[in-house]
């Protein structure tokens, strides 16, 4: 790649690079002649006629134009990659658990070593998002992916991935993540060998930052802890296959030369990574603590208001100081979906059976909470301030129920018993009640 590997901050920022000086042209995005007969090429993430504060595009400085390419033909491979609407299976109302995918031991690539676990909503009309996980051991070579039916956020679980995108590079490694935009075409090459990780694939509404309301102007994730690449680009005359997911199929073309050949480029469509250890957690000092909400890293946004498509929860070591207070998650039934995975370490409401790559669903209005073994360890544990620091897990959420793929529900890594960790709970004992007296309807005005 021709430039440095860099860095610009900020989300959102509209951000102006070019790998060559005099690259960009200055007072219009397309003039007549540009700098050195380099193509001009918008890149919309939003419609055209979004409002002003949700406007994402580009403009790119190419060699060659993004237009200059073959028919595509279907993927030769069979693909696990899917897109709603989801008609596998019903949509289940048990809760679910998953052991973590093997690492990967033949050489497979970041493409063919992806499985879609579940998702909801349809990519066609824009709602709703599809999980994935992928388990990759070989560098893409000659290849490229771009995902047509939404934006692709990545959480490395194992391993680091350097993205080679349109924008410049992006390097990753568990505890950040990676948002690349819906359409950008990119390679992912493996430093450091084997990877495994979780993607979400929003087709609602970009993801953002959280509105903060009454915490400030400050907290969460920082939009300047946000990075976006530096142009960087390749002159490759080698042949390059393109692979892109549409409508949830995977389609290939080939081109005569690389397609990472942007020289320049200036706007605020771009991908972006964070390191999830500056998340800025927000908590209690007093007692009982927020709703899992506080923890929100990026949210995209439905038609209504408060109620998300998909949010980004992020679950990272924090200090807990509540007094009186039971500290794991407590129990509840949400009408929100949740899909949980685990970065690294453990998550406090769980005494085992989620494992780092593993994942859990419980579907709208599932009664989940702790354990057995975690209930009663926090009802016993004397309180007094107590760092969680041995534990990444995060969360994506949904105001759409998540249907589980025909793979997910197949998969030996399905665990058959996840019901059992809501067993063995003795029962409450009311004042004047023994063990082993009659039960009645208690409390009743005749
Ligand atoms: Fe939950």
């Amino acid at each position: 790649m021709h430039a440095p590997e860099a860095t610009l901050p900020g989300f959102g920022n509209h951000h102006v690079s070019e790998a060559v000086a005099g690259a960009l042209p200055v007072g219009r995005n397309s003039p007549q002649h540009t700098p050195f007969g380099l193509y001009a090429e918008q890149f919309s993430a939003t419609a055209f006629t979004a409002p002003r504060h949700e406007n994402r595009r580009s403009w790119l400085y190419r060699l060659r134009p993004a237009a200059g390419h073959p028919p595509f033909a279907l993927y030769g491979r069979d693909s696990l990659l899917r897109s709603g609407p989801f008609t596998d299976y019903p949509a289940s109302p048990n809760r679910l658990r998953w052991n973590p995918m093997p690492l990967s031991g033949d050489p497979v690539d970041f493409i063919d070593g992806l499985v879609t676990i579940a998702g909801n909503g349809d990519a066609a009309s824009g709602h709703g998002c599809a999980i994935h996980l992928y388990a990759a051991s070989a560098s893409m070579i000659d290849r490229a992916f771009f995902c047509a039916d939404g934006e692709w956020l990545i959480v490395p679980q194992v391993g680091a991935l350097r993205i080679v995108t349109e924008l410049g590079v992006l390097t990753i490694a568990p505890r950040q993540i990676a948002l690349i935009p819906r359409g950008l075409r990119f390679r992912v090459e493996l430093p450091d060998g084997p990877v495994r990780g979780y993607i979400c694939e929003n087709h609602g509404g970009l993801f953002r930052l959280p509105d903060l309301g009454p915490i400030g102007s400050n907290g969460l994730a920082n939009s300047r802890d946000f990075e976006a690449p530096v142009a960087a680009f390749e002159d490759v005359e080698r042949s390059c296959k393109i692979v892109q997911k549409f409508q949830g199929r995977l389609w290939t073309t080939t081109l005569p030369h690389s397609p990472f050949d942007v020289v320049a480029w200036h706007g605020n469509a771009a991908p972006y990574r964070y390191d999830l250890t500056r998340f800025n957690t927000i908590g209690t000092v007093s007692y009982d603590h927020p709703d899992p909400s506080i923890f929100t890293v990026l949210t995209s946004p439905s038609d209504t208001p408060g109620t998300a498509n998909i949010d980004f929860v992020l679950f990272p070591p924090r200090w807990m100081v509540a007094e009186d207070t039971f500290r794991p998650p407590w129990f509840h039934r949400n009408v929100m979906s949740e899909y949980m995975g685990l970065i690294e370490g453990e998550y406090d409401a769980k005494a085992g059976g989620f494992a780092p790559g593993g994942g859990s669903l419980h579907n709208g209005m599932a009664a989940h909470g702790p354990d057995a073994a975690s209930y009663a360890r926090a009802i016993a544990a004397t309180l007094s301030p107590q760092k969680i620091d041995n534990g990444m897990a995060f969360m994506f959420e949904s105001r759409l129920p998540f249907c589980t793929t025909g793979w997910a529900m197949q998969t030996p890594l399905l665990q058959p018993d996840y019901d059992a960790c809501w067993t063995g709970f003795a029962k409450a004992q009311l004042p004047g009640t023994r063990p082993g007296t009659r039960p009645g309807t208690q409390g009743e005005k005749p």
